[in-house]
């Protein structure tokens, strides 16, 4: 029998104990070891307003990771809990199974189709970058049998990527120990090196230069290719710039070799843009900066700025004419596809994006400062081997040995150690690896980004000193 839940009490501190006893009894956190939280116990978000969030205890923290790099406009913004507001009132549900429609999703496509790269007139729906990416690679599958060519099913991808959770998108994911539990990746799934360049004097490549090294990755990918068969290649998938593996930028001369290889090879592009997309790197896309003509793009954070769970994919030209044109039923569609108001929240945030030229900051103003600043606080610190970054997105590498680009050893949990004085400290920066990631809301002022910067410095020195570094 269910037991009845008592109200949660007056006093922050009792409210803390009565929600972490409930999160401890009921709740399973994903990526997460659910005994060693439990016994630390969960922090409790209860607010957002602008680039902070607040806990239960009522703790500010300036939140520099933008959730998990989708609150585009940062929390509490009150057009886009209009907008949601306005669609539940009006029609919270409908599905388009049946010869439907309704005004958001409509809406939402078309202004999509115009912000995204030349090509790409038709979207379909998901609620998750992980469902996106499940549905992109069912519809590279669906192209090849409309094209006659079966046997075109091998879905390419690198190592160190994230491309989601769902069967197909874990294994398309190149983080192994994402593979393990689950006896993936599936049949059908290879992967080919990624162009992290700080980390290939590790791997053995010596004192190699970042565009001999994006060339070099870019070889090896084509080498895997022919020994594979391109006939029998259907696909290659990657984020324009790698974000949950740790912030890997490719050199400069990767993206053309990639984009010539797919072409020569006839291999179908898929740029995951999960988190590249809505202006994070100073462009609508990431394809766009980096120049890449992807056949198909997956979308989903910023396309509502996390407020709604929805994601989209979009099919350039060829995809797109053999989809919309099949003489046949697509037998695809989740029963939230397109659902109203996560489209609404959707189509209010893009034309917030808009409205407030936001884009156009990343790119001019606030992109430039933020990479400037970063540099400026920590290329020359003693515990930062590299900082990189692009638009509203940096990572600072932590280091052994500055000179040698040495990483620590991973049970010294230097990246832990950083995070958790970041949270002691009023900060969220994630930790990947030794990797310490930044991707604050786009529209922070240049005052919060100095406010954010000191935190991380402050967490950086404490850091060094726990690690005897400097
Ligand atoms: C590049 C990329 N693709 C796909 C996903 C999966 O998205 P979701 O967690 O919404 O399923 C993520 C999530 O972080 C991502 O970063």
């Amino acid at each position: 029998m269910a037991r009845a839940k008592k109200a949660p009490p007056e006093k922050s501190g009792a409210r803390t104990k009565h929600w972490r006893a409930l999160d401890a009894a009921h709740h399973i956190h994903p990526f997460t070891q659910t005994e060693a939280l439990n016994r630390e116990g969960v922090r409790v978000i209860t607010r957002g307003k602008g680039v902070y969030l607040w806990d239960s205890d009522g703790k500010k923290m300036i939140d520099g990771m933008s959730g998990l790099w989708c609150v585009q406009l940062g929390y509490g913004n009150k057009e886009l809990a209009r907008a949601g507001c306005n669609a539940l009132n009006t029609l919270p549900f409908y599905n388009h199974f049946f010869k439907t429609t309704n005004p958001w999703t409509a809406e939402l496509a078309a202004m999509l189709a115009k912000l995204l790269p030349d090509g790409h007139e038709h979207v379909l729906f998901a609620n998750s970058g992980s469902e996106g990416n499940d549905t992109a690679l069912k519809l590279i599958r669906y192209y090849w049998n409309l094209k006659g060519r079966p046997e075109k099913k091998l879905h390419l991808s690198r190592t160190l990527s994230y491309h989601g959770v769902t069967m197909a998108s874990a294994s398309l994911s190149g983080l192994t120990p994402m593979h393990t539990q689950f006896d993936l990746p599936l049949a059908g799934f290879a992967k080919v090196p990624a162009p992290y360049w700080f980390g290939a004097k590790a791997a053995g490549f010596g004192d190699i230069g970042p565009e001999e090294f994006g060339l070099l990755i870019a070889r090896e990918t084509e080498k895997i290719i022919r020994d594979i068969g391109p006939d029998r290649i259907a696909s290659f998938s990657a984020e324009p710039i790698q974000g949950a593996g740790g912030l890997i930028l490719p050199p400069s001369t990767y993206w053309p070799e990639i984009a010539r290889i797919c072409k020569e090879n006839d291999i179908l592009l898929h740029a995951d843009e999960v988190i590249t997309g809505f202006g994070r790197t100073g462009e609508w896309f990431g394809s766009t900066t980096y120049g890449i003509e992807p056949d198909i793009i997956t979308m989903a954070k910023g396309l509502s700025s996390g407020y709604q769970p929805i994601a989209a994919v979009s099919l350039g030209e060829r995809m797109g004419e053999a989809i919309a044109t099949a003489k046949e039923e697509l037998v695809h569609g989740f029963t939230y596809s397109g659902h109203p108001v996560a489209c609404a929240v959707a189509l209010k945030n893009l034309e917030l994006l808009q409205r407030q030229r936001i884009v156009q900051r990343v790119k001019k103003r606030i992109g430039p400062y933020f990479q400037r600043r970063v540099k400026e606080v920590f290329s020359n610190h003693p515990l930062i081997g590299e900082v990189r970054g692009i638009g509203m997105l940096a990572a600072m590498e932590l280091v052994e040995d500055k000179a040698g680009r040495r990483m620590f050893a991973p049970q010294r949990n230097a990246g832990i150690i950083c995070r958790d004085h970041c949270f002691n400290n009023g900060l969220i920066m994630r930790a990947i690896r030794d990797t310490m990631v930044l991707a604050p809301p786009l529209v922070i002022t240049e005052d919060e980004v100095e406010l954010l910067l000191k935190r991380a410095k402050l967490c950086i020195d404490l850091t060094a000193h726990d690690l005897g570094v400097g």
